[in-house]
């Protein structure tokens, strides 16, 4: 296997031990964005517009060890969501160590780092199947793209769910929307998954909110009233969405979230959590998000 830092390429992409020791790569695009992935989880922890604005949420509260999941950015939640199944909570992806497979700066100034997750002992005695599964990451001007692929590579047929669990930073949730699902319908975890119809054009928050959107439409949007930033979330080959915000009573409860940080985040997530994915033996999925920001 290659070293991480055999990617390096000067002035795109830089590996070097971060929190914890844990290694880290940084992006840097021309225009000023920039990104920073962990190889723990293929773990997005940072997103910085061209103007040096961080965009993600990340607790100060964070763990910062290889067997628990980082607390914000953009955790991969794979091959479960949630506790809906028999493995550990939102599965075994975001707490295992992936490898740098790719590294590249593309003819338009965009940096794309490629991540790569397969089957361990610790894997197959979780969940007894073979598998490739590959993160791509590729920072523009402006957008930040996970475009994902998961390939059975055993003898059995298996399904899953996903979850690119994205922690977006907005500066005061009172004054935050998220905007398109009006007409979905959802499941809601915090009434006993009962099923409906959301009715608002806007979602805004003043409780926790835990939210399953089935068949979302892929066209989604945060408005951050407080700074005018809004963030496009544009999905393909991904079913669903979450919204989630822990508000007060869960904020205390997580022991790796501040109190009050539930007022500076909100989660938008993109994947198949209603709807398993299945793979028969060498067949591939495909899934991505762009996430993108602009003014109002
Ligand atoms: C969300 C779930 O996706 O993730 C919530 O819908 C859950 O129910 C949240 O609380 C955070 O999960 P975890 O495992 O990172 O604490």
């Amino acid at each position: 296997m290659k070293e991480p830092t055999s990617f390096a390429i000067p002035g795109a992409v830089a590996i070097a031990p971060g929190n914890g020791g844990l290694p880290k790569v940084t992006l840097t695009h021309r225009a000023g964005a920039g990104a920073e992935v962990y190889l723990h989880g293929a773990h997005v922890t940072s997103w910085k517009s061209a103007k040096g604005e961080e965009l993600l949420f990340l607790s100060r509260e964070s763990h910062w060890t290889a067997d628990k999941p980082i607390r914000g950015g953009i955790p991969v939640c794979w091959p479960q969501f949630g506790g809906q199944g028999p493995l550990p909570q939102h599965g075994f992806a975001r707490t295992n160590p992936w490898t740098l497979a790719r590294a590249k700066k593309l003819d338009n100034g965009d940096v794309a780092v490629a991540l790569r997750l397969n089957e361990t002992d610790a894997t197959l005695k979780l969940w007894p199947h073979r598998f490739a599964f590959e993160l791509c990451v590729t920072l523009a001007e402006s957008s930040l793209t996970l475009a994902t692929s998961v390939r059975n590579a055993g003898e059995q047929p298996f399904d899953f769910q996903i979850a690119l669990h994205t922690y977006f930073a907005v500066a005061d949730i009172h004054r935050a929307a998220v905007c398109g699902l009006r007409g979905t319908a959802f499941v809601d975890s915090l009434r006993n998954n009962a099923r409906e119809v959301e009715q608002r054009s806007e979602i805004r928050f003043d409780q926790e909110t835990d939210r399953v959107y089935i068949n979302a439409p892929d066209d989604l949007s945060i408005r951050d009233e407080a700074t005018g930033r809004v963030f496009g979330i544009r999905k393909t080959g991904m079913a669903d969405a979450v919204v989630w915000n822990p508000w007060v009573a869960k904020s205390q409860r997580m022991s790796d979230f501040g109190d009050d940080e539930y007022l500076r985040m909100l989660c938008v997530e993109t994947g198949n959590m209603a709807t398993h994915v299945a793979l028969a033996p060498n067949q591939q999925w495909q899934g991505a998000t762009v996430l993108s920001v602009g003014r109002a």
